[in-house]
């Protein structure tokens, strides 16, 4: 990225987020502009990323927002996303989640079992409303990625099967609480081929048809996130690409397309960047030991997920394999196992990049480790979008010791 690395290390001390702002837009409008003419909304997955400056720079692009959890939905308000371009999907929404969302008369609300059907009956019944829904079905097509990022398959917890589906629209259909609007499918995140989600598009498209057969009109349709970015040398589907499979699925319909990039957005635009501390050799074994840890940046250690990683200044140094790993008290605290990076020396500073999805967002204060500071780069000046904790911050909750 265009920053000066070693004065923002200075400034803000390590570690740190830093994502590029313009590159965020510019990732909104490669999906946004794909539509063309269609009736599209890009629902940005607040999940992937949800500092507040975030999703305000895309609120102001006109985007979205997929929300997971009431907090999300909160967030993407307070950020100034309009409240008829929330969406709010989720297997586990409790009864406050469902009565909030639906006082805070959101777009639509993604049911996800025939149960919280019930549930969100119930509740719009209590407040005399009638709840917009969508109902998401699991299509049971293999997305080919990671097993814990993979979500379209009847043995994933997501969505129902389309028996259940017809099922709970007609129920939704003849109630009075109830307005079933939208549809919705995701089948995995990280995805590098588009025929599953084609064939996804293809086996709900068909249900929506049937579903006009009985009365019920879907007025959203809505594909989900998934879009893969490169790691490593993955191939990747060109939005335009997508959004075409997409439309020819759905000859017949007027719908509105309703999609949900997290990653595609903010992935590749975010770095995060660490302190070399020292450098450690067991038995011949060579570890790189950076003040990062599994805390700041889970994604190694839970899916095992490739992050290129530079050291600053130092790249055409000769290269010798090493571990880069943490300060965490356990073996999976890692970035990078046996790859192959200059010697380096105390206070060097190591670039770990596409961090911008699902890193700090997953963060966590393990071994009571403040979350670090988040910096934009926006029209070449950088500013602090969230600060660095404190510890006073880690423990201002536990009560019995404060007064
Ligand atoms: N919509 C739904 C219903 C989702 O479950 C997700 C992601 C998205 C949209 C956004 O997907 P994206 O466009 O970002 O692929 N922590 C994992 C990724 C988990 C994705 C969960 N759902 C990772 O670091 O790879």
């Amino acid at each position: 990225m265009n920053v000066n690395y070693k004065e923002l290390a200075k400034k803000y001390g390590t570690p740190y987020y830093v994502y590029d702002f313009d590159s965020i837009k510019v990732n909104y409008h490669a999906i946004k502009d794909a539509f063309k003419a269609r009736k599209s909304l890009v629902c940005y997955a607040v999940k992937a990323n949800s500092n507040l400056s975030v999703i305000k720079t895309l609120a102001n692009e006109g985007s979205g927002a997929d929300c997971v959890s009431i907090g999300e939905v909160k967030r993407a308000l307070k950020a100034g996303v309009p409240n008829y371009k929330i969406i709010f999907s989720g297997v586990g929404k409790s009864d406050e989640e469902i009565k909030q969302a639906l006082e805070l008369d959101i777009l639509m609300i993604n049911v996800e079992s025939e149960a919280e059907l019930f549930r969100v009956e119930i509740q719009a019944k209590e407040l005399d409303k009638k709840a917009r829904i969508s109902i998401r079905v699991n299509p049971n097509i293999d997305p080919k990625t990671h097993p814990y990022i993979s979500t379209g398959l009847h043995e994933n917890k997501f969505g129902v099967d389309i028996d259940t589906a017809k099922r709970m629209y007609i129920k939704a259909k003849n109630s009075d609480f109830l307005d079933p609007v939208g549809i919705h499918f995701h089948i995995g995140s990280q995805l590098t081929e588009l025929n599953p989600i084609k064939e996804s598009s293809v086996i709900v498209a068909d249900l929506v048809r049937t579903l006009k057969v009985i009365g019920v009109e879907i007025k959203f349709f809505d594909i989900g996130g998934g879009l893969g970015i490169q790691y490593k040398d993955e191939t990747l589907i060109d939005p335009n690409e997508y959004v075409q499979a997409i439309l020819e699925t759905l000859f017949g319909l007027d719908v509105t397309v309703v999609c949900e990039p997290g990653r595609y957005i903010v992935g590749n635009t975010g770095e995060f960047v660490t302190k070399v501390l020292y450098e450690k050799n067991n038995g011949g074994k060579r570890f790189v030991v950076v003040d990062g840890a599994m805390n700041d940046l889970i994604r190694p250690s839970l899916y095992n997920a490739y992050h290129k990683i530079e050291v600053l200044n130092k790249m055409d140094k000769e290269k010798l394999n090493c571990n880069v790993v943490g300060p965490i008290c356990e073996s999976g605290d890692f970035f990078a196992k046996n790859i192959e990076l200059p010697m380096t020396e105390h206070d060097d500073l190591m670039v770990i990049y596409s961090a911008g999805a699902y890193g700090f967002t997953m963060s966590s204060n393990y071994n009571t480790r403040n979350k670090v500071c988040e910096l934009a780069l926006e029209n070449s000046s950088v500013r602090v979008i969230r600060k660095r904790d404190t510890f006073e911050d880690q423990i201002a909750n536990e009560v019995e010791f404060l007064n």
